[in-house]
């Protein structure tokens, strides 16, 4: 592969979703030594999504292994009845980030999350338009797009979401705007060359032998591909 200058917006995270329970703290340092840029913690409630996963007692462990800033995903109805019991255990540089699907007031929450210092990232299903966010592009630090119906680690990428997500990326040329779902080193070049610049992966990484490995490839594979045949006046060309 041949070396590419680091692009500074290019950033991978880690989702411990398919990391092993037993030894998160290995787990974390393993991609930690791969340069990961977010450890990416998938928290749902049952209602939201049909699965359970952690709260703020496991997270509490994460962050002290954790190096690099953790990007809380709330798959959750109520994300506001959240923000102090996580603040209590994150820090400085944190993202929590909501669903525009949820129940309450997008607004409400994003001033929530401001007041509790959290960096803030909205996301949005598969099957939501995009007009549902963009809104409140100018008010967030994160756009997630989801690649896949929350839920679960290892389902399919859905290509159908990548008309919206170059849509989104010519309305906001200079937000990080994140893919999540089915990401690996096969994905990711759509993804890059639709305007993603952060992946998020939990199978395409710890699924693999190597994951401080894989991270470093995904890395590759986004820089590469980041905004390939787009034009550059409309779409990314200030990054
Ligand atoms: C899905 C979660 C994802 C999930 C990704 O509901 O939000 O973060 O962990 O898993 P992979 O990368 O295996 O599709
Ligand atoms: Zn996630």
């Amino acid at each position: 592969m041949k070396e590419l200058r680091p692009h500074p917006k290019i950033k991978i995270g880690a989702s411990i979703l398919a990391a092993d329970p037993l030894h998160l703290e290995r787990e974390i340092q393993r991609v930690q030594e791969g340069g990961v840029d977010l450890i990416h913690v998938d928290i749902m409630d049952g209602h939201f999504v049909p699965n359970l996963t952690m709260g703020p007692f496991v997270v509490e462990g994460i962050k002290k292994a954790a190096r690099v800033p953790l990007d809380l995903h709330l798959m959750v109805e109520y994300p506001s009845k959240f923000i102090e019991p996580f603040r209590q255990v994150s820090g400085k540089g944190d993202y929590f980030t909501f669903h525009i699907e949820s129940k309450d007031e997008p607004r409400r929450v994003i001033s929530q999350l401001r007041e509790a210092g959290f960096r803030v990232g909205i996301s949005l299903n598969p099957p939501t338009q995009a007009e549902r966010v963009e809104g409140l592009l100018g008010e967030v630090d994160l756009l997630l797009v989801m690649t896949v119906n929350p839920g679960f680690a290892g389902q399919k990428f859905i290509e159908g979401v990548m008309p919206k997500l170059r849509h989104l990326r010519s309305l906001s040329p200079e937000l990080d705007i994140m893919v999540d779902g089915g990401i690996n080193e096969e994905t990711v070049p759509i993804a890059a060359r639709h305007g993603a610049n952060i992946m998020a992966a939990a199978k395409g990484i710890f699924g693999k032998k190597d994951p401080a490995q894989a991270v470093r490839d995904l890395r590759h594979l986004t820089q590469e591909n980041f905004l390939a045949g787009s034009d550059p006046a409309t779409v990314g060309g200030r990054h």
